[in-house]
């Protein structure tokens, strides 16, 4: 008799983990009030309300809603005045934002391996990707641990690159006691539907800079100049503005982010105590320098060396057999299709389209998209009860790893 539920066993697990996304009578009192007001654009006062609590709450001076996190990024380039041939320094292990966001500015992403440990873009590796036309280097911070943010500022000064931290997963993130969003120029967070706080769809820009803040502002406004008037256009932009609605669930949203904080903390703690002790699984490792961690993914590698003849996509069938949402995560960014759609269509005149990003080789990105397990931060919502499921799950599929032989 098989003990796998991939194979008709018994489920770890048959209860659904807590629900995402959270929310409660704080979330439809603010979008009732939004309903009330009978302003929910332009001219309402929850927008601003939330642009000003979340940069003070990651210690930034700016902060300009948008729609979402891609275009949050594209804001920040634009801030940035980075366009046309100009190269931008992107981790190969990412959302396709992160490269696609440098495409839409017609720049070209120039892609770098990441530090195995953490997932983060490998600091050693950054400076030989720079040429005469770097202008920046985008850290995003996987998982919600943040990046090497000492090396990375250092190599940016001595090279004078803008430093962009896409943030999206990364809220209330602290890098040496430094709230993430503050350490570089500027930074991108999202806030669609799996992210620790939540409006569906929705982003902001951050910084501590007054000249990147007004840019980014009317990048976002349709290129109108703060304090203009309303058919004044000096600037090429387009219209990314939050509506108040989304900014009416995010105030309520923030209610809620310090404890949910600490308790995916807790919880992440706990699954790590017991993941250690699996033989086939790594954690992630943690920096010392991160005092507090996001954990919107909990990221876990798979030792392929261990268990000959069996993929990482079997095992995560069977996780997800036993109840367990575990997911693969990335293929290589560098691999993805768009960049020779975009080199046919889009940005034929650029040097751009010489690159051949086909012969370039990331080994430690093409490894932790062969064995990278990820768990969502809704697990980690839950009880001890719920992490202790997700550790049995592991031992339970480890115990009886020869039934997956077959299925590969
Ligand atoms: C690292 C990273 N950058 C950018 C984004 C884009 O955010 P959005 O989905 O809000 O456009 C995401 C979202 O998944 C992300 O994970």
């Amino acid at each position: 008799m098989k003990k796998l539920a991939i194979n008709g066993g018994e489920r770890i697990r048959n209860k659904p983990f807590t629900k995402w996304p959270i929310f409660g009578e704080e979330e439809i009192t603010q979008v009732n009030e939004v309903f009330n007001s009978r302003v929910w654009g332009i001219g309402g006062t929850k927008v601003k309300e939330f642009e000003d609590l979340f940069a003070q709450m990651h210690n930034a001076k700016f902060g300009i809603a948008v729609v979402n996190g891609t275009v949050a990024l594209e804001v920040a380039l634009k801030a940035c005045k980075i366009g046309d041939g100009d190269e931008v320094i992107v981790p190969d292990y990412t959302f396709a934002a992160t490269a696609t966001s440098v495409l839409n500015v017609n720049a070209i992403p120039v892609f770098v391996d990441i530090d195995p440990d953490t997932f983060s873009i490998d600091p050693n590796k950054i400076s030989e990707a720079i040429t005469t036309k770097t202008k920046a280097i985008i850290a995003v911070h996987m998982g919600g641990q943040p990046a090497n943010m000492d090396a990375i500022m250092q190599i940016a000064e001595k090279a004078n690159l803008y430093v962009i931290e896409d943030a999206a997963q990364a809220h209330f993130a602290e890098w040496k006691s430094k709230k993430i969003g503050s350490i570089g120029h500027i930074a991108s967070f999202s806030f669609q539907s799996s992210k620790n706080i939540t409006s569906g769809e929705g982003g902001i820009v951050i910084t501590n800079n007054e000249e990147l803040a007004q840019r980014s502002w009317s990048y976002h406004n349709s290129g109108r100049r703060l304090g203009g008037q309303w058919y004044e256009h000096p600037f090429l932009g387009s219209n990314y503005r939050m509506t108040e609605f989304q900014a009416a669930i995010l105030l309520a949203q923030l209610k809620r982010a310090n404890q949910q904080k600490e308790i995916r903390e807790h919880n992440a703690q706990h699954l790590t105590e017991r993941l250690l002790k699996i033989n086939g699984v790594n954690v992630l490792k943690r920096d010392s320098r991160v005092n507090v961690h996001s954990y919107h993914l909990y990221i876990l590698k798979y030792q392929e060396e261990k268990f000959p003849g069996i993929s990482r996509d079997v095992f995560v069938n069977a996780l997800n057999s036993e109840g367990i949402p575990a997911t693969r995560g990335y293929v290589p960014l560098h691999k993805e299709g768009f960049l020779k759609e975009v080199k046919e269509f889009t940005i034929k005149s650029l040097d751009y389209a010489k690159k051949n990003y086909d012969n370039i080789s990331f080994p430690e990105t093409e490894k932790a998209c062969r064995n990278s397990i990820w768990l969502p931060q809704y697990i980690l919502l839950g009880t001890i009860k719920d992490i202790d499921d997700v550790a049995d799950a592991f031992e339970k599929i480890i115990e009886n790893i020869d039934e997956l032989k077959s299925l590969n």
